[in-house]
């Protein structure tokens, strides 16, 4: 199940099950970090599934961590409304960056449906072409024999390359997206930014950068290219700066730390359970299961949070007006109920799409399919190339527990 230290997580679980339930926290990043927040999630599914946590440092919130339950508050946006904000932390008052996925209806749907056709099948047909291109080339410059860092060289790399051509980005500047994804995303403490002034310092550079791209774009014929997209659309072409900077933000965030984190969670996976490596190489056509399979196990957005609008009950709880609730797709992804044998990452499963990991109801990943075209190619390129590329090292996990992720993960390809 999870994959740090084997004593962490067995003094994790003493400590999951021992500690007064009253009390129970399950945000701590520090426990993402190491990979022990696995029994933690496992006794509030067996024993208090609809969680209240009165006092954290994001304040009091509603645990939602069974399947059945998440998609009860997920497809209910009437009850459970994203406009307080999307994640457990409470979004910055001064610096308030509005975006769709934290708002309602009708907006949300208006704006949506702009940036959307990036993802028609024929869009999609183009861009697998050209994302297969620029991924052959990455891989064909990896050292042989030699450990480096999976996460450098190919899921960044690879991820941005992609989010550069969804935007039709200045190619030689692209590392720019890598950089303001991460200050987007990083906790003061992360050591990824030197305080909460300098990430937003960072962030308004990101804006004028764009507003120029904007500017361009707009006195041009309609591109197939986001930006191009939300200037010419009515419901986004007199956005505030601020809320194209959001608008901005969330598909900068939405397309890269998600399918990086996948990318590099694959290869851990897959290494760790080595006869489902065996089955890949004598079924390459497997890819097709194992993509999604890999997009539960990994889960790479911990959780989605809501605020309630009115009193809602749920099982035995009622949640009042005004409360967060946190769905820890994380946890419903693992949940027995629904997913058999959750724990164990199978290539082959029955049914792989069952899974949280992109939400459900009208704010559903809108980037999915690209996601997961993302990850076919990397498998079938990578197949193409070497029937193995090993873990050498112990991976360095995102200290969040939001972006469920990798800093680093060591490997070589024996040569
Ligand atoms: C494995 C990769 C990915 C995962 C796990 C993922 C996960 C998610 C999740 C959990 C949500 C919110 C769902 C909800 O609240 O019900 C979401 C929304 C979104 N995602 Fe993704 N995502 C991935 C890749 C992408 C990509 C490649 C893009 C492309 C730009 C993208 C763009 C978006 C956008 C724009 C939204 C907001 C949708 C809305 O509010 O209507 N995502 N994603």
């Amino acid at each position: 199940m999870a994959d740090g230290g084997v004593g962490n997580l067995e003094s994790a679980r003493d400590e999951a099950w021992a500690a007064p339930l009253e009390t129970m926290d399950v945000s701590l990043a520090e426990r993402f970090q190491n990979d022990t927040m696995w029994p933690f999630f496992e006794r509030l599914r067996a024993e208090d599934p609809v969680h209240h946590c009165a006092e954290s440092e994001f304040g009091s919130y509603w645990s939602v961590t069974k399947y059945a339950d998440i998609m009860t508050v997920d497809t209910n946006h009437g009850v459970f409304s994203s406009e307080g904000g999307i994640t457990i932390a409470n979004p910055r008052e001064d610096f308030h960056l509005p975006m769709f996925i934290a708002m309602d209806p009708p907006k949300h749907d208006a704006q949506r449906k702009v940036v959307s056709p990036i993802v028609a099948p024929h869009n999609l047909a183009v861009l697998e072409g050209i994302i297969r291109e620029r991924a052959q080339k990455i891989f064909d410059e990896l050292p042989i024999g030699e450990t480096f860092d999976w996460v450098d060289r190919v899921s960044i790399e690879l991820t941005t390359q992609m989010l550069a051509t969804l935007f039709d980005f200045p190619w030689e500047d692209r590392r720019k997206l890598t950089r303001w994804s991460d200050v987007a995303t990083a906790a003061p403490e992360s050591g990824i930014i030197e305080s909460e002034e300098s990430g937003q310092q960072e962030l308004m550079e990101c804006a004028a950068y764009f507003t120029h791209l904007w500017n361009e774009r707009v006195n041009a014929e309609p591109g197939n290219d986001l930006i191009s997209m939300m200037a010419h659309a009515d419901a986004t072409r007199n956005m505030e700066p601020m809320e194209y900077l959001g608008n901005l933000i969330l598909l900068i965030v939405g397309g890269n730390d998600t399918t990086r984190n996948s990318i590099t969670g694959g290869l851990l996976a897959l290494n760790q359970n080595p006869g489902e490596y065996q089955k890949l190489r004598d079924n390459p056509a497997l890819i097709t299961s194992m993509v999604p399979e890999i997009i539960r196990w990994q889960t790479p957005l911990a959780h989605m949070r809501r605020t309630a609008t009115a009193d809602f009950e749920l099982r035995d709880k009622t949640i009042r007006a005004g409360d967060k609730v946190v769905m820890w797709y994380v946890s419903g992804n693992r949940d027995a109920d629904a997913i058999e044998n959750p724990d164990a990452f199978i290539i082959d499963r029955p049914r792989p799409r069952q899974h949280l990991s992109f939400g459900f109801g009208i704010h559903r990943c809108v980037g999915n399919r690209l996601a997961e075209m993302q990850l076919k190619i990397v498998w079938e390129e990578i197949l193409k190339r070497w029937p193995f590329v090993e873990v050498v090292g112990e991976p360095r996990r995102v200290r969040s527990s939001f972006v469920k992720g990798y800093e680093s993960l060591p490997v070589r390809i024996p040569g």
